[in-house]
């Protein structure tokens, strides 16, 4: 067959009349937007229907002929039809023979295909469809045959975490974001945790939730600022998640700007140098699977696929993050009452007393699940460099794991504890937004006046948050192999 190569700006041609008589075969239309010229005319070429989205593979020769959709473009005058196939940018290792399409992909992304037909005298009408081209590494999830079990039913809360008793420091179920309409369920969560460790979830499948929030670190990410799909760091340190799922009013990031963990899941995916999809490149990437829509059906009775959906499974995933089995965990009875004495080391009690106590801790990072009660400015800097959720207030994450997720703070300024507590003793800088709770009656930053004793035991106390089982729990974990 004759082939001519023409080039347009940015966009390669790859053009030759297609086989006069394709079959008329039916292919299921896509949400793609045809586009006819002139509308105005009855006459006019248009497209009946069209080219479904394709999966190919890097490495793996690819053939597709885009004449099943062109087949159905029609052609009243009756002048006969010819084809032009058009890659937009570089065409990624693919080429067009009139209608067929083939060749062998180079790099994994989304190729968007045009098919243009036209007549004797000059009319057209085009349609565009895209050709994911996924990593040559990627595996289907192994899932457990009976699923595993998230729901509050199935996993019912500590009572120290529901209900409130002497001695300890109060229950967070008060802050407890669960919209009622998107409560946990096993499938739910299954599809989330699916979802969480896919790198389908990124452009190139470079990267997934999981590339920055790693279980062993307690769903945050060792570098100070993390590395996106394209190379590219993060402007804030990422943050951890264990016990998401309480915090007060619900809003995420940590300057708050998600107004719920439904909106918040959704942000990372589109965020240009995080993940770089849109909604719909999502969207066909997730039904290009084989196993997606069976996933979507379990959780939510049907095999479509949708943002919504997706929103909700990755945010029932998240929240199924409860982090409940530490050591400062395991000095709470069935009763919900806390026995510190019994439990904790001589130094951990002390740590335990002056962070409920004269070094004020508990009132920013309260509750049994360690968690922040609204932003605040703490002081970090004289000047406001990041504004955060205005005036240098920010968010913390529960304290829950803090021993294995370093670095500390939104800009990941800190490498150790002691160098946060240091900070809390004598580093708190004075700025117009300085929180009162960390002033002194007269206005100036707090000075906590801690001994090395204290400032050790402070450390050690909050190690005692650190909760083995939650770190390699396999039902948290990557269920690709
Ligand atoms: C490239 C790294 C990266 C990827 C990929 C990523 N995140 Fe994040 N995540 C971050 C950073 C950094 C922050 C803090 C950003 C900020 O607050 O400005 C964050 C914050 C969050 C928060 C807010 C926690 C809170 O308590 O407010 C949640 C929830 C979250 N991410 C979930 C996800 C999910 C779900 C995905 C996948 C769909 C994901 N992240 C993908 C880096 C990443
Ligand atoms: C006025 C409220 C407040 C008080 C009091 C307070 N904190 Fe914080 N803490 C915060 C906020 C807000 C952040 C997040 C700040 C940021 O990143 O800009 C934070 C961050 C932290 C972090 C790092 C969390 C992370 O994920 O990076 C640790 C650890 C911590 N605080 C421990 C303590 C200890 C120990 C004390 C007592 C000595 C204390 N805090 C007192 C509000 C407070």
């Amino acid at each position: 067959m004759p082939r001519r190569v023409l080039t347009l700006a940015g966009i390669a041609v790859l053009a030759t009349a297609c086989a006069g008589d394709s079959p008329t075969q039916s292919v299921t239309p896509t949400p793609t937007t045809p586009v006819t010229t002139p509308t105005t005319n009855t006459d006019a070429i248009t497209v009946a229907s069209a080219n479904a989205p394709q999966a190919a593979m890097v490495g793996v020769p690819f053939r597709y002929d885009a004449s099943k959709g062109g087949a159905v473009f029609t052609d009243p005058r009756k002048t006969g039809l010819t084809y032009t196939v058009t890659f937009a940018g570089a065409s990624n290792g693919l080429s067009a023979t009139g209608c067929e399409i083939g060749g062998t992909p180079v790099a994994p992304g989304l190729q968007s295909v045009t098919v243009t037909a036209r007549d004797t005298t000059g009319r057209t009408a085009s349609q565009q469809f895209t050709v994911v081209v996924f990593s040559a590494d990627l595996t289907a999830p192994t899932l457990p045959v009976s699923s595993f079990a998230y729901s509050d039913a199935r996993v019912p809360l500590p009572r120290h975490f529901t209900q409130n008793a002497a001695g300890g420091g109060g229950s967070p179920v008060g802050a407890d974001n669960t919209p009622a309409t998107n409560a946990i369920t096993d499938a739910g969560a299954t599809l989330g945790r699916v979802l969480f460790y896919d790198r389908r979830l990124s452009l190139n499948d470079g990267v997934s939730c999981a590339s920055c929030h790693q279980q062993a670190f307690a769903f945050s990410d060792t570098a100070v600022l993390s590395t996106g799909f394209q190379g590219g760091r993060t402007g804030r340190h990422s943050m951890g998640l264990a016990n998401a799922r309480f915090y007060n009013g619900g809003r995420f990031f940590w300057d708050e700007r998600a107004a719920s963990l439904e909106a918040q899941v959704l942000q990372p995916i589109q965020d240009v140098t995080e993940m770089g999809l849109t909604l719909e490149q999502l969207q066909t990437k997730l039904s290009l699977t084989a196993y997606y829509p069976a996933l979507f059906e379990a959780a939510f009775g049907s095999r479509e696929i949708t943002t919504d959906r997706v929103a909700r499974a990755l945010s029932q995933y998240v929240r199924a993050l409860t982090s409940t089995d530490s050591k400062f965990d395991r000095a709470f009875g069935a009763n919900g009452v806390p026995n510190f004495e019994g439990t904790f080391t001589a130094q951990e009690l002390l740590g335990q007393q002056l962070y409920s106590g004269r070094a004020g801790c508990a009132r920013c990072h309260g509750t049994n699940a360690h968690i922040s009660d609204g932003v605040h400015n703490t002081g970090l800097d004289a000047s406001i460099t990041d504004a955060g959720a205005g005036n240098g207030r920010f968010k913390a994450p529960s304290l829950r794991n803090v021993e294995v997720r370093a670095p500390y703070m939104h800009d990941g300024r800190f490498r150790t504890l002691e160098q946060v507590v240091d900070f809390y003793d004598r580093g708190v800088q004075n700025n117009p937004g300085l929180d009162p709770r960390l002033r002194t009656p007269g206005g100036q930053p707090l000075r906590l006046n801690l001994s090395l004793q204290e400032r050790d035991a402070l450390v050690a106390f909050m190690k005692t948050f650190t909760d083995r089982t939650f770190l390699s729990d396999p039902r948290l974990a990557s269920p690709f192999r």
